[in-house]
């Protein structure tokens, strides 16, 4: 087909909509998210490196460890179905059966009596996140989160015009006293606090799994207060050693607490299937402010299919041996070649090590002084709702993608890089 010249109703509409400004049409929601800070990752932006970096950004599964031709086969099987279910709207919960399969195995994994009615399909657990927001958010509540805490998820309660009030944390998950003061001191101000945010299995940014006495204490304070828990729990089944201690939703009987689960971590991120785990009566409040007509129900016969005959369990123990091999390969080289400026806690599970820069460093130098060595890496600022890392001290790096001989290739890079920055300050503050 010929592109036609432009008519003069094209010049006419282009000319009136010229003197428009988009955003005197734009929601309230994307204007308070406002340019700019949408898509900061705490990245670099883009510059033309003298080598390529190798990124430890990243918080995806290993490419060449994908499951594909389990996939291929299992969606051969999904589209030889008989009937045309695969290729028909499957409904705003998701296919019965993939429901099923997941109630299966909280009850066998975490020690709970769930059906498939305690679980709705979304578009990832991002998918789930944004939904619970939607069922549960008006502009102004609060949402409690820890500090630092996944961006992205943050993005999604400021598109939904909530305030985030953050409470502090360490390697043994949120400081539940700090969370108490919080709530009291919010409740003293009138303000309405929804839900509290955690990510208490393999923490992103900071791998910290949630102690079980502080589970317990945040299940009390909660329930107490009438505010709901979201436990992100995306990285659940990334374990090295042992399993995190027992799921948030499993120790409170179901009661006040909403997981977001997902396939991203477990599999693939391209899959973009993920599930909301909660009592049936928070599913049905989360299924109204459905309207995009559900997700794939020909992915979700997929999975089915690939989870039948125990394929997700196989799979697992692979990549779980496998990533803990490459945390131990990335730790020993930062030891070797990053000391004495930067110190770590390996965390038993998921894809991120927190790391924290002594000597001075400051972390947006640091980005800067790898980008002339070769490797990448977001900076701590963009885990924090107010996009300040209270020390500038705070590097995220992600091991999971990256391979085993660029992981070693990274951390040596990443000590030249510490070497020149520490240069860089000796001369900015000469004795
Ligand atoms: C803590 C956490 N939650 C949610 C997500 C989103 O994952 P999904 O692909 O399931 O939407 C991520 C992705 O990085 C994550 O790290």
């Amino acid at each position: 087909m010929t592109v036609e010249p432009a008519s003069p109703l094209v010049d006419e509409l282009a000319r009136l909509w010229a003197e428009y400004d988009l955003d005197t049409l734009t929601s309230d929601a994307a204007q308070y998210l406002s340019a700019g800070t949408a898509t900061d990752w705490g990245l670099s932006a883009p510059v033309d490196a003298a080598i390529p970096p190798i990124s430890l950004g990243s918080g995806i599964p290993d490419p060449d460890h994908l499951p594909r031709e389990e996939l291929v086969a299992a969606m051969q099987r999904a589209l030889g179905a008989v009937d045309d279910g695969p290729l028909r709207y499957g409904g705003a919960v998701g296919f019965e059966p993939l429901r099923m399969a997941l109630a299966e195995r909280y009850t066998r994994d975490r020690g709970m009596e769930v059906s498939s009615a305690h679980f709705t399909l979304t578009n990832g657990s991002a998918g789930a996140i944004d939904l619970v927001c939607s069922a549960f958010l008006s502009p102004g509540d609060v949402v409690i989160a820890e500090a630092p805490t996944f961006s992205g998820s943050l993005r999604t309660f400021r598109g939904h015009q909530a305030d985030v009030v953050t409470v502090s944390m360490d390697h043994l998950g949120m400081h539940t006293e700090d969370l108490e003061a919080t709530v009291e001191r919010l409740k003293g101000q009138g303000r309405r606090i929804k839900f509290i945010y955690t990510i208490a299995n393999f923490h992103n940014p900071m791998g910290a799994a949630m102690s079980l006495a502080r589970r317990e204490h945040l299940l009390r304070i909660a329930a107490k207060h009438g505010i709901l828990i979201l436990d992100d729990d995306a990285y659940g089944d990334i374990y090295f050693g042992e399993a995190a201690p027992r799921a948030l939703s499993a120790l409170s009987g179901g009661h006040g607490v909403i997981t977001a689960g997902t396939f991203s971590k477990m599999i693939a991120t391209g899959l973009r299937v993920g599930w909301i785990h909660a009592d049936p009566a928070i599913i049905d409040r989360c299924t109204r402010m459905r309207f995009e007509m559900g997700n794939s129900p020909l992915l979700h016969r997929m999975l089915c299919e690939y989870m039948r005959d125990g394929a997700l369990d196989h799979h697992l123990e692979r990549v779980r041996h496998l990533y803990a091999e490459k945390l131990d390969i990335l730790a020993r080289a930062l030891r070797e070649h990053c000391e004495p400026y930067l110190s770590f806690k390996k965390p038993a599970g998921g894809f991120f090590l927190w790391v924290t820069l002594h000597e001075g460093l400051r972390a947006d130098v640091l980005q800067a002084a790898g980008l002339e060595e070769g490797v990448s890496f977001p900076l701590g600022y963009a885990f924090f709702p107010n996009r300040v890392d209270p020390t500038g001290e705070h590097i995220r790096l992600a091991f999971s993608w990256t391979s085993k001989d660029d992981l070693v290739e990274a951390a040596r890079r990443l000590g030249r890089a510490c070497e020149r920055a520490a240069e860089q300050l000796k001369r900015a503050n000469p004795k």
